[in-house]
């Protein structure tokens, strides 16, 4: 099914934020092998549009807090088949080391308390060339949510936490979503 189709049977929820992640993956020319974990499943937006292209997902959040039903939004598109549900909480993966080609965050980074942790964690279950997509909210997003929960968390830049790490980071912003990507280098892991 394309995109165009699940937007219509997904609704508005859905929508909103289809273009732009459709948009990010368009720029990240990952193989259809790739190894792919989804953090904080949700709704599963991020999980069915990747699975819509056709790429198998392990999605997961922390038991007993999932805020959505995303199998019933992935069974509406036909793509439940594609995405592994597991819990699992950010700051402690339990996946091995080097495991993932890439690793996806939509809308979950400002949610996880420990964000360095979490980091650590990234980068620990991914391939040394893999990629760490950090999607996160604007503030003018952040705004729009508060009228309906007045205490969400306010967007973080998750620069502000890997200056040190010495990757490579590439933006690409929008008006209601950015999109950090990180490309895992040889050198942070002591190769080169
Ligand atoms: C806005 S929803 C995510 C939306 C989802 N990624 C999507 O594409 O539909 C935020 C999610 O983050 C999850 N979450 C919060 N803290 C987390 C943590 N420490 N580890 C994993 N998931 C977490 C919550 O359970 C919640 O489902």
């Amino acid at each position: 099914m394309d995109l165009k189709k699940a937007k219509e049977i997904l609704g508005e929820g859905f929508s909103e934020d289809a273009e732009f992640l459709d948009l990010v993956l368009n720029k990240l020319h990952l193989p259809t092998d790739s190894k792919i974990l989804d953090i904080g499943t949700g709704s599963g937006h991020i999980a069915i549009i990747l699975a819509l292209r056709g790429y198998k997902v392990i999605t997961g959040e922390p038991k007993g807090v999932n805020w959505a039903d995303w199998k019933s939004f992935a069974k509406k598109v036909r793509v439940e088949k594609m995405i592994t549900f597991k819990t699992f909480n950010a700051e402690k993966l339990p996946f091995v080391d080097t495991s993932f080609d890439a690793i996806f965050l939509h809308a979950v980074f400002h949610h996880i308390d420990d964000k360095k942790l979490a980091l650590c964690e990234f980068l620990r279950v991914m391939k040394p060339k893999g990629i760490l997509v950090i999607i996160e909210l604007t503030d003018e997003r952040v705004k729009l949510v508060r009228k309906n929960y007045s205490n969400h968390p306010a967007a973080v830049d998750p620069r502000n936490y890997t200056k040190e790490l010495g990757l490579e980071v590439k933006v690409i912003e929008s008006k209601y979503l950015n999109a950090y990507i990180y490309r895992g280098t040889d050198v942070l892991y002591g190769k080169n």
